[in-house]
């Protein structure tokens, strides 16, 4: 079951058309998730001079952002498990002139680092697809020192996420969404509240936190391009909404354009995106 889920989410993330698309709109998914890593970055108490290790790094954000705050007395390792995501996380970093930051390859379950090397551990919209997350979350506990933070931040559920909700609910309308079992790595997985906690109790995290949050989520553009972004970068949600005959998938996109609309005020498309925020300590 493990070996087949680990395929799945290999496969998913190192697609070369995962990767195009994650280049692509890198600049601007920086600007439209700029709350989202504050909230991020608050919950693991990120100062100047710590050493964070970002876990699920994609394309370099949070990771730039973390690069700029703990400062030239500090130091990031941006990690992912997909060379090529990472390959344009350094990029990033370059363009950004960030020079207080490295970057592995390396699989959450199985982190290439020594035990307490990291003041801070820090995951934005990646633990969702971790196949074994008590394991994973363990390596997690093992690399943090003694009272350092793990903080991550998930996707939160349809109730709360109108960008989410906006985006698939004229799709989920005409026929459900797959079931999306609780322990399988799948975007969602962590919006029923204090399914995280539990997890992160599981590993053994103390002073653990968890809240719901809604942000604010300005994308720079109108809301046909949000549409085209969402359904690029959501690849795990693609088989779904590629599974509609071409006439059913048009109608439900113009739907969805039209809900993101109401949310354009003629520069930003700002659809407030619900997550839920976690910590826990070592
Ligand atoms: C939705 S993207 C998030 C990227 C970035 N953190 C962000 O917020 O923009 C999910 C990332 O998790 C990475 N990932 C998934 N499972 C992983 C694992 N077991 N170890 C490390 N990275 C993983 C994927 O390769 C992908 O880059």
């Amino acid at each position: 079951m493990e070996t087949q889920f680990k395929a799945m989410v290999v496969d998913e993330w190192t697609a070369n058309s995962t990767t195009a698309a994650w280049r692509k709109w890198h600049p601007k998914f920086a600007v439209q998730l700029a709350a989202m890593t504050a909230a991020l970055v608050d919950a693991a108490g990120i100062k100047p001079g710590m050493r964070v290790l970002d876990i699920a790094s994609g394309t370099g954000e949070p990771a730039i952002t973390l690069s700029k705050l703990v400062g030239a007395s500090g130091h990031v390792t941006a990690t992912d498990l997909a060379a090529d995501m990472l390959a344009i996380s350094e990029d990033n970093a370059r363009a950004a002139g960030c020079t207080n930051i490295d970057f592995r390859q390396a699989d959450a379950h199985e982190l290439p680092f020594p035990d307490r090397s990291f003041d801070a551990v820090t995951v934005r919209l990646g633990a969702m697809y971790f196949w074994d997350c008590t394991k994973a979350l363990a390596e997690i506990r093992r690399v943090l020192r003694q009272g350092g933070v793990a903080a991550f931040v998930c996707w939160g559920g349809l109730d709360t996420n109108r960008y989410v909700l906006s985006a698939l609910g004229p799709f989920v309308k005409r026929r459900e969404l797959p079931p999306m079992p609780a322990d399988v790595p799948q975007p969602l997985r962590f919006a029923t509240k204090g399914s995280l906690s539990a997890e992160l109790e599981r590993a053994g995290f103390s002073a653990i936190a968890e809240e719901s949050r809604v942000l604010p989520a300005p994308w720079p553009r109108p809301p046909e391009e949000l549409w085209q972004q969402f359904y690029d970068v959501a690849v795990p949600m693609q088989p779904y909404i590629d599974s509609f005959d071409a006439a059913t998938r048009e109608a439900a996109r113009a739907e969805a354009i039209a809900e993101f609309r109401q949310c354009y005020d003629g520069t930003f498309t700002d659809v407030p995106i619900g997550v839920v925020v976690a910590s826990g300590r070592r």
